[in-house]
């Protein structure tokens, strides 16, 4: 191998900085007409009149589509145990197609204009009368109608081992511990914006999605056109992080309002309209127990979590998935619960259930630390484990946190502390460290990928993946050329586009080591055809092997895109992915070591220090890698000290939706990220890949907590650790 392994620069960075890199919303069409959401300012209930001539006399206003003259719209799948496809449906209501009101913020009507700043004008001057129903939007006072996660054997379970409930009673040493996380909302730099337009009943669409393939049939599905009519492109995106895999209103009413209109048609959601309409991450109420003996050996583990779903859909969060695998104890319970509001579903957010399910967990094995006084990597390697704490069949594919540990302590100087909290000083500051660790599992998804060789030495990958900025066709020009031994500038990859050969969504950080598979697999294949080729012509390089058989270009296919392959290659993927996941658990981890620096009197946190280390199996790139482990370490700084959506309890309504009032970290808040990699391939997944996009976020809340309590004495148990609850 020698391309794999490089710190190669992206091969999108030059068209990126140039500003030449277009996105969804920058693709025009002759007639482009602009779109703005008009939103329900009700949490539940009935439109009873809707007043639409002032903005309709607005000029430059082409139409004012409401549920009493929109085009019809066919049903949105339904939430159910089994269907996981609702997940990707954002919510399960039916756009302006009747007067009722699901959520505040549901868009009641869309305004189509000539320019951008006419929509929003004429937006503005929609007004509309509701009949209210009673709703429940409040989570934390609906925490005793929580009710068990329904029972679906493709998504993440809780556990149970033993009883842990009596060995925690019986334990010399035991914390019972309660907390809590609010929401947050996604504000990735590129906003959600779709540009749509309809040629008779074929449909084009520009989305700023990580899910093309998913929006391309869901789309087919709402507007009644064979999935073949409609092409879904995204060749760049601006950031995603999970909330651009559901499929939410703007994308629909985009597409819609080009159908009713006959003109293409732009939608850019405003920041606000992001809040509104695109879901966050669930708050959280977590129960974490620990039971131990005088030694720090764990005998009871009990983490338990309340998030929220609702009537119009919402994926749960596997807020345990990290702690039922991290420690060895005896004895283990993990559920979820959920409860139902009357919201805006949640969706994915980066590490969604490990972002915050780590902080509690790794908060509290902090806690049980200073309560024995040990220091906190000693008592986590006395609990380290070999095999699945759960028991059963399943083994880890790899596991590395000792390794992780040992190198994380040296880089961060770990072990030069006074563990005594309170006990340094930097003039006004208190300064202290905190560790946690970051646990995700792995997973591949089925693609469907062509690798062509033309005569001049040219390589040609195409694949239907996304790149949202991480680097991910650098990624797999890197494997292509290392597979088929030819040089890195030879490999040209296309992707972004539904019409290409069907590519994973790009979430769940699976989607390099499920791209890879299907590259190698065809690097595989064209090396074999080559082969045979050269034994007809005579051997010499692959562009001699193609002149001399009088072929421009040799093609090798994984997968098939007609109807039949599709469902063959789900046929397939299926009883594989359960079985695996019953025998094996696969997953990156990571350590987060963290410094803060306290202001004494007016508790204002800095991080002055961090070193993160990981083990995401091998390493393709290590300086795109590297600066995704950045970004996800700066992203749960958010969660740790700073992002909080503030739902009115009354209303349902989000009371901060700007980045004016939703506070996220800026440059001023990060210090230098020391970021470092064990390479070490993980055996059981495609060509050793882990996958890194969200094991970096997980682990960051408690690393952030545990510092913070070493500075200061506080432990703070509820997210944002603002200045507030310091004092
Ligand atoms: Mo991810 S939260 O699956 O983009």
């Amino acid at each position: 191998m020698t391309t794999i392994g490089q710190p190669l620069d992206r091969v999108d960075g030059g068209v990126k900085t140039t500003g030449a890199a277009k996105f969804a919303a920058e693709h025009f069409y002759p007639g482009l007409t602009h779109a703005v959401l008009v939103h329900a300012t009700i949490s539940r209930g009935r439109i009873t009149a809707l007043h639409t001539d002032e903005a309709s006399a607005v000029p430059g206003v082409v139409a004012v589509l409401t549920h009493l003259n929109a085009p019809p719209l066919k049903p949105a799948p339904k939430p159910g145990a089994f269907n996981l496809t609702v997940m990707f449906s954002g919510t399960s209501v039916n756009y302006l197609q009747s007067d009722e009101v699901h959520w505040e913020g549901q868009p009641i009507a869309v305004v189509v204009a000539e320019t951008s700043a006419a929509a929003r004008e004429a937006a503005a001057l929609v007004r509309a009368e509701y009949t209210v129903t009673k709703s429940v939007v409040d989570f934390e006072g609906s925490e005793q109608d929580a009710r068990p996660q329904p029972n679906n054997p493709l998504l993440p379970r809780g556990a149970k081992k033993g009883d842990a409930e009596a060995a925690l009673k019986a334990a010399p040493v035991s914390l019972d511990l309660r907390y809590t996380t609010p929401p947050q909302n996604h504000n990735a730099l590129e906003l959600h914006a779709t540009t749509a337009n309809w040629d008779g009943d074929r449909l084009t669409v520009y989305d700023a999605t990580q899910a093309i393939d998913w929006f391309r049939t869901h789309l087919a599905l709402r507007f009644g056109v064979p999935r073949t009519n409609v092409r879904v492109l995204a060749p760049f995106v601006g950031g995603a992080f999970g909330g651009k895999s559901a499929i939410w209103p703007g994308t629909i009413l985009a597409v819609m309002a080009a159908r009713a209109t006959d003109r293409p048609v732009r939608l850019v959601l405003s920041r606000e309209s992001v809040y509104r309409t695109v879901g966050g991450r669930t708050p959280s109420i977590q129960r974490v127990a620990l039971g131990a003996d005088r030694d720090g050996r764990l005998t009871s583990l009990i983490h338990t979590s309340i998030t929220r779903t609702g009537p119009i859909g919402g994926p749960f969060e596997q807020v345990t998935a990290a702690s039922q695998h991290l420690y060895a104890a005896e004895n283990i319970l993990a559920r979820h619960d959920l409860v139902s509001l009357d919201l805006l579903p949640n969706t994915f957010m980066r590490a969604p259930g490990e972002a915050i399910g780590t902080f509690a967990v790794e908060s509290a094995i902090d806690e049980l630390a200073c309560e024995l006084g040990m220091d906190p990597i000693e008592l986590r390697m006395r609990n380290e484990t070999a095999v699945d704490p759960i028991g059963g069949r399943k083994k880890f594919s790899h596991r590395r946190l000792r390794e992780l540990y040992a190198l994380g302590a040296e880089r961060f100087d770990w072990h030069e502390r006074n563990p005594e909290p309170r006990s340094t000083r930097d003039g006004r500051w208190l300064v202290g460290t905190g560790v946690a660790t970051a646990f995700h599992r792995a997973l591949t998804l089925p693609v469907n990928v062509t690798v062509r060789l033309s005569a001049d030495g040219g390589v040609l990958v195409r694949c239907g993946f996304h790149e949202m900025g991480m680097g991910a066709a650098t990624a797999q020009a890197q494997i292509t050329a290392d597979a088929l031994g030819v040089p890195f500038d030879a490999v040209r990859v296309e992707y972004g586009d539904s019409a290409l050969p069907l590519g994973p969504f790009a979430g769940a950080s699976a989607q390099t080591a499920s791209v890879a598979a299907g590259v190698v697999q065809a690097c595989e294949e064209l090396k074999q055809t080559l082969k045979s080729m050269a034994r007809k012509t005579g051997g010499g390089t692959n562009e001699e092997i193609l002149r001399r058989a009088k072929v421009p270009h040799v093609e090798a296919v994984v997968g098939s895109d007609t109807r039949l392959g599709r469902i063959a290659g789900r046929a397939r993927f299926l009883p594989n992915f359960l079985l695996d996941a019953q025998r094996w658990v696969k997953a990156a981890s990571g350590v987060h070591f963290c410094e803060v620096k306290v202001d004494a009197e007016t508790g204002e946190t800095r991080v002055s220090r961090w070193a993160g280390v990981f083990d995401i199996g091998r390493v393709i790139n290590p300086k795109t890698a590297a600066s995704q482990m950045r970004g996800g370490i700066v992203m749960g700084l958010g969660l740790a000290m700073a992002e909080e959506t503030l739902v009115d309890p009354r209303t349902g309504r989000i009371m901060n939706p700007s980045l004016a009032e939703y506070h996220v970290p800026v440059h001023a808040d990060i210090p230098p990220i020391d970021v470092s990699f064990l390479d070490d391939p993980d055996p059981k997944m495609p060509l050793g890949i882990l996958g890194a996009g969200e094991v970096s976020t997980a682990g960051v809340g408690a690393a952030v907590a545990n510092a913070v309590h070493h500075a200061t004495g506080k432990r703070v148990r509820d997210l944002p650790i603002t200045l507030d609850k310091l004092l």
